[in-house]
Parts: structure tokens; C-alpha cells; sequence
């Protein structure tokens, strides 16, 4: 069963394609689209240990001539200097502007290979193939690209959307349970600020979801993505509503970056931001208690952490100061209405907002 929908983002337009043990497939699928033959297969150790073999066979098999490119595993790489590590090899191998790069990997080696697309010689084209279920319904789609900075998440980047986007949802029978669940916390983000009827199809499905039925989750993965595209063929840049996916990511982000990026996953931070964001949302009569309280059964049917983790207030409003969203130094957060739908609110006085958030 293979699915396929579009991004909306006229001649950038580009598909994503969803299927169940479809990964043979990337080469042919490849081809077909007319991608460049010269391509970078960018990968980390632990994905290219257990797809890296089947896909550089895919792609071999359909004419393609391929380099390796083994990144180490983990967010503490997610930094220029790994960046400028593929350089060097895209250099020695006398890579051209006709050459391509196919990110094999989660959301991480998503992240640093479109990058390394983005501006080696100016941009050359780029293949997102996504291996975990955050970066197959949210960072594979929608062209953010970057790295970290030590003083904070993401700070370097750029916006450079992939040709396509090709997604096996078998690939994550071999993902540990706790990246699913990080995974889950993108997911149910979007119904949340959203689409209500999703929320509820995700609290309903909730127990296939976690057996990772391929139906279901193809379902799941199709529906997030169509949000996703929906949410970037109107505002690619993030000039207004695409803000709203940042739902949960402005204590998240100060999270991950209090906590030194290895403690939480991404996901995991995602869904403690997610909760203090409803919170935030109740304090300012947006949503009731007991919506906050369905958020929170549903995050914790998937295991998730929810509570701030214990770093001084002051250090969160320094983390959250950072935050891209913020306009001439006036913190702005996403917060949900209810459940499926959202409001991008200022906070004049974070000091005084948060403090009970602390007590
Ligand atoms: P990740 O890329 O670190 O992957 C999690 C772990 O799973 C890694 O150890 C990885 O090697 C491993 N893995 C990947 N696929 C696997 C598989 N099929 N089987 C077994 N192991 C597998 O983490 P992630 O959660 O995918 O991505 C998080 C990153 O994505 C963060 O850096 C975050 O900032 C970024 N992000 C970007 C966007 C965007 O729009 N660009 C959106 C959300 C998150
Ligand atoms: N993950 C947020 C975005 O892509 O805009």
C-alpha cells in the first residue's frame, strides 16, 4: 500500500511518498523523478548499520552512483563542524551542482544533510528519507533545515525545501519505543492547535498506534503530513501561521537547552512544552482544566514526561529569550484553544507569568 501526497509550494512543489516495506523502492523512485544521478547517501552509524545496505543497493541497482557519508549518532552532533565535515567529502569527491543528497536517518541527520544541501556551491538538490516517526510527520516535511549553536537550538539554518520526501513506515519496528513516543508528541501536537477530530482519532487509535499497526500508522503519518503541508504551502517562511507548529517548543526548546540536548529527546521536551503550554492556555481562560487534562492522559498514554524539570525560573526565561519566535524582545507563545485550534499570544511580563508555573 503506498500513499503519496503533495507540498503545495508551486514549481518547489514536491511529494511525499508512504508506503509499508517500500524502501527497495527509493532507487526506482528516484530515477523516475529524474534526480540527479551523482548523489551523497548521508546517513549516521546506527541507521546506515541497519537500512544503509538496502537502499545503496536500491539506488546502485537504478544507475546511481553513490557516496557514503557515516555521520556519528546523536543531537551533540547537530553542529558546523559536522556540517563541514560533509563538505569535505562532497569536495574531495568533486561534487558539482548537478549532484544530489539523500538523507537517510531521523530527524537529526535530516536536519544537518539538508543543510549541507542547502549551501554547498549555493544549494544542490535534496531527498528527505525519514526513519523516525518525528521526522516522517514533522521534520522531514516543509524544507527547516540547520543546526545548533551552543547557546541555543536550531540557531543556524536555513530554509531550502527537498525534492521529495519518501517515507517506510516498517523502518520504525526497529525504532526504540522511546523515540516512537517522542514521535507521538509531534503527533498529537497537530491536533491540538489543529484539527480535534485527529486528537480524538489519535486517542482512539492510540493502542494500534503503539503496536505500530502499518495501516494505522500510515494513516496517522498521512494525516500529520497533510497538516504539515497544508500549514507550510501557506506560509513557507513562517511569517504567521506556520508559527503554530512551534506549539510546546518554546519551554521545549528551553528545555533541551537547559538540559544540555541529551537528556530529552526532542519530542520528549516537545511534550513537557506542550503541557506548560495548556497550562498557560487555561491561565488565560483559552482552554478549561479538564482539556489540559485530556492532553496529559493522552501524553501519558504514550509514556511521555510532562513536568518542567527542575532548573531555577530564571534560567528558563534566559533559554526562552532565545526563542525565534520572539519579536523586539517580547516573548511570543503558540497556545492551543481549547483542543484543535491555537492563538499566538505575547507575554509582556514572563517574570510574573511563569512564576506560579515555578512555585
Ligand atoms: P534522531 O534523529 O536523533 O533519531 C533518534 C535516534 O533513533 C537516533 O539514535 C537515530 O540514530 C535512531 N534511529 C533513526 N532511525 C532509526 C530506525 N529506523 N531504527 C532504529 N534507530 C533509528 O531524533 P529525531 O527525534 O528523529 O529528530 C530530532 C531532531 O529533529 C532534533 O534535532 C530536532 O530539532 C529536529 N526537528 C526538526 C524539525 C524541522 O522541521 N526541521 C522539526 C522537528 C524536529
Ligand atoms: N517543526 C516546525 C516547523 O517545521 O515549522
Amino acid at each position: 500500500m503506498i500513499d503519496k501526497l503533495t507540498v503545495p509550494l508551486g514549481e518547489r512543489s514536491y511529494p511525499i511518498i508512504i508506503g509499508s516495506g517500500n524502501l527497495q523502492a527509493l532507487g526506482g523512485e528516484l530515477a523516475a523523478a529524474g534526480f540527479s544521478p551523482r548523489v551523497a547517501l548521508v546517513t549516521n552509524t546506527t541507521v546506515s548499520a541497519l537500512y544503509g545496505a538496502e537502499v545503496e543497493k536500491s539506488l546502485r541497482n537504478n544507475g546511481f552512483k553513490v557516496t557514503p557519508v557515516c555521520l556519528p549518532d546523536g543531537e551533540e552532533y547537530k553542529t558546523t563542524e559536522t556540517v563541514n565535515s560533509i563538505y569535505d567529502i562532497l569536495i574531495r569527491e568533486e561534487f558539482d551542482r548537478t549532484s544530489g543528497i539523500i538523507a537517510l536517518g531521523g530527524g537529526v541527520v535530516g536536519d544537518i544533510a539538508g543543510f549541507a544541501a542547502a549551501t554547498f556551491l549555493r544549494g544542490i538538490s535534496y531527498v528527505q528519507v525519514p526513519t523516525t516517526l518525528l521526522s516522517q510527520v514533522d521534520s522531514s516535511v516543509g524544507g527547516k533545515t540547520g543546526v545548533n549553536h551552543p547557546l541555543g537550538k536550531n540557531l543556524i539554518g536555513a530554509f531550502y525545501q527537498p525534492c521529495m520526501v519518501f517515507i517506510d513506515v516498517d523502518t520504525l519496528k526497529t525504532l526504540p519505543y522511546r523515540e516512537f513516543s517522542a514521535g507521538m508528541a509531534e503527533v498529537i501536537k497537530y491536533g491540538m492547535v489543529w484539527d480535534e477530530k485527529f486528537f480524538s482519532w489519535i486517542q482512539e487509535h492510540r493502542k494500534r498506534l503503539a503496536c505500530l499497526e502499518s495501516k494505522v500508522l500510515i494513516s496517522c503519518i498521512k494525516r500529520a503530513c497533510a497538516i504539515k503541508a497544508e500549514i507550510v504551502g501557506a506560509d513557507e517562511k513562517e511569517a504567521g501561521l506556520r508559527a503554530i507548529l512551534n506549539f510546546g517548543h518554546t519551554l521545549g526548546h528551553a528545555v533541551e537547552n537547559l538540559s544540555g540536548y541529551g537528556e530529552f529527546r526532542h519530542g520528549e521536551a516537545v511534550a513537557i512544552g506542550m503541557l506548560s503550554a495548556a497550562q498557560a492556555s487555561q491561565k488565560l481562560g483559552l482552554c478549561s482544566k479538564e482539556q489540559v487534562g485530556i492532553l496529559k492522559a493522552l501524553l501519558e498514554c504514550f509514556h511521555l514526561p510532562t513536568g518542567l524539570p527542575s532548573f531555577p525560573m530564571e534560567e528558563y526565561l534566559i533559554a526562552m529569550k532565545r526563542d525565534k519566535k520572539n519579536r523586539k524582545g517580547i516573548l511570543r507563545m503558540v497556545l492551543n484553544k481549547g483542543i484543535g485550534s491555537y492563538k499566538i499570544t505575547e507575554i509582556s511580563d514572563p517574570e510574573a507569568f511563569f512564576k506560579p508555573f515555578f512555585d
